[in-house]
C-alpha cells in the first residue's frame, strides 16, 4: 500500500466540494433560460438538475476508472444469457424473441455500450431512471449504440415499478445496478421487491459503493453506522466516560466517540442533499444477499480497495 493511501481519507471532502462547485452553473443556467426557470421554484427539480450536471461531469470520470473490472463483469455475464442472436439482426435491434434486462438508474446513459453488440439476443432493456435531467443524454446515448426499440426509459424510481405493473414475476432475465442502490430510497425493501421479476437462472449484476467493512479504522468515522444518539448521550451524561464500555460503546475513547458521531451525523445529512439522494453508509451487498435465495453469489471488493477507501464497492453477480 502506497505511503500516500491514508490521504485517500479525504476523497468525501474533495467530492463534496465538486458537488457544490456546480450550484452556481445550474442556477446560472436555469435563470437564463425562461423555459426552466420554474426547475429554481422547486427544491427537487433543482436538485435533480444540479445532480445531473455534475454526473455528466464527474459520471465518465467514475466509469473510466471502474471501466476495467466493470466492463467485463457486465459483457461476459450478459453474453452467457439464455437467448441466442437471431442471425441478421443489427446490434440490439431486430433480434426477434430474446433477453429482458431491467437496468437500474442508468442516469446519462454512459454504461449502455455493454448493452450493444451481444452475441445474445435482447428483445427489451427497461432503463428506469427518475432523474428526467439526464433523459436527453440517456436518450442520445440509447440511437448512439443503435438501441432505439429495445431501450426503454421508464421514468420513475424503482420503488415505483412493481406498483406499475409492467414486469411480470420471473420475467428478467438479467438486472443490473451500476452504482445505483446508493440512491434509491427504502433500498433494502427495493431490492426484495424486485428479487421476484427474475427469472430462475437470472442475474443480478452489479458494481455498487457499500459500506466499508473495515469497522477499527479511521475510514469508520465517514461511514459508519448511524450512530445511536439517545443512547450515547444518555449514558455520557448520566454515567461518565467509564461506563461506556459496559453500555455497548467500548473500545473507544470519549473524544473518539464525540468525533465519529459528529462526522458520521454531518455526512448522512449534507451527503444525500449534495449527491441526488445517495448514502455511503449503506450494506447494499448484505441486503441483496439475504433478498431471496441465490444459486450462485460471485461477489468481491472494488480493485485495490482497501481501509482507507470511505467509498468502497463491491461488485460481481448472484444468480437466482
Ligand atoms: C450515481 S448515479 C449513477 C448513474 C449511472 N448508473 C452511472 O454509473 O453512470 C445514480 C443514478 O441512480 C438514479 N436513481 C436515483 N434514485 C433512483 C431510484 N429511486 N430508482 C432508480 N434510479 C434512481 C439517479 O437518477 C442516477 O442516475
Amino acid at each position: 500500500m502506497s505511503a500516500l493511501a491514508p490521504l485517500t481519507l479525504l476523497r468525501p471532502l474533495y467530492l463534496l466540494s465538486l458537488s457544490l462547485a456546480y450550484i452556481p452553473p445550474t442556477i446560472l443556467t436555469h435563470l437564463l433560460h425562461p423555459s426552466q426557470f420554474r426547475t429554481l421554484l422547486s427544491w427537487s427539480s433543482f436538485q435533480d438538475a444540479w445532480f445531473g450536471r455534475f454526473w455528466a461531469f464527474f459520471g465518465p470520470r467514475s466509469r473510466e476508472n471502474a471501466a476495467p473490472t466493470v466492463e467485463p463483469l457486465v459483457r461476459n455475464t450478459l453474453s452467457q444469457l439464455g437467448h441466442v442472436a437471431v442471425k441478421g439482426g443489427g446490434e440490439g435491434k431486430g433480434k426477434g424473441k430474446g433477453n429482458v434486462i431491467l437496468d437500474l438508474g442508468p442516469g446519462n446513459g454512459q454504461w449502455l455500450y455493454l448493452f450493444a453488440n451481444l452475441p445474445v439476443g435482447i428483445s427489451k432493456i427497461y432503463g428506469v431512471e427518475p432523474n428526467r435531467s439526464h433523459h436527453a443524454s440517456l436518450r442520445a446515448a440509447i440511437s448512439r449504440h443503435n438501441l432505439d426499440g429495445v431501450y426503454e426509459i421508464l421514468p420513475f424510481g424503482a420503488q415505483d415499478l412493481i406498483g406499475k405493473n409492467i414486469l411480470a414475476p420471473e420475467s428478467v432475465d438479467a438486472i443490473v445496478t451500476l452504482q445505483v442502490l446508493c440512491s434509491v430510497p427504502e433500498p433494502r425493501d427495493v431490492v426484495a421487491s424486485l428479487y421476484p421479476l427474475l427469472k430462475k437462472g437470472g442475474r443480478w449484476i452489479l458494481y455498487e459503493h457499500v459500506r466499508t467493512k473495515f469497522t477499527g479504522d479511521f475510514v469508520r468515522l465517514w461511514q459508519g453506522k448511524r450512530a445511536p444518539l439517545l443512547p450515547f448521550f444518555t449514558t455520557v451524561v448520566k454515567r461518565g466516560e467509564g461506563e461506556l464500555e459496559g453500555a455497548g460503546f467500548g473500545g473507544k475513547s470519549l473524544t473518539g466517540l464525540w468525533l465519529t458521531l459528529f462526522v458520521t451525523e454531518l455526512i448522512n445529512l449534507v451527503w444525500p442533499v449534495c449527491f441526488g439522494g445517495c448514502s455511503i453508509t449503506r450494506p447494499t451487498d448484505e441486503w441483496l444477499l439475504t433478498a431471496g435465495e441465490w444459486s450462485d453469489v460471485n461477489l468481491k471488493p472494488g480493485e485495490g480497495e482497501g481501509k482507507y477507501d470511505t467509498i468502497p464497492h463491491v461488485l460481481g453477480t448472484l444468480v437466482k
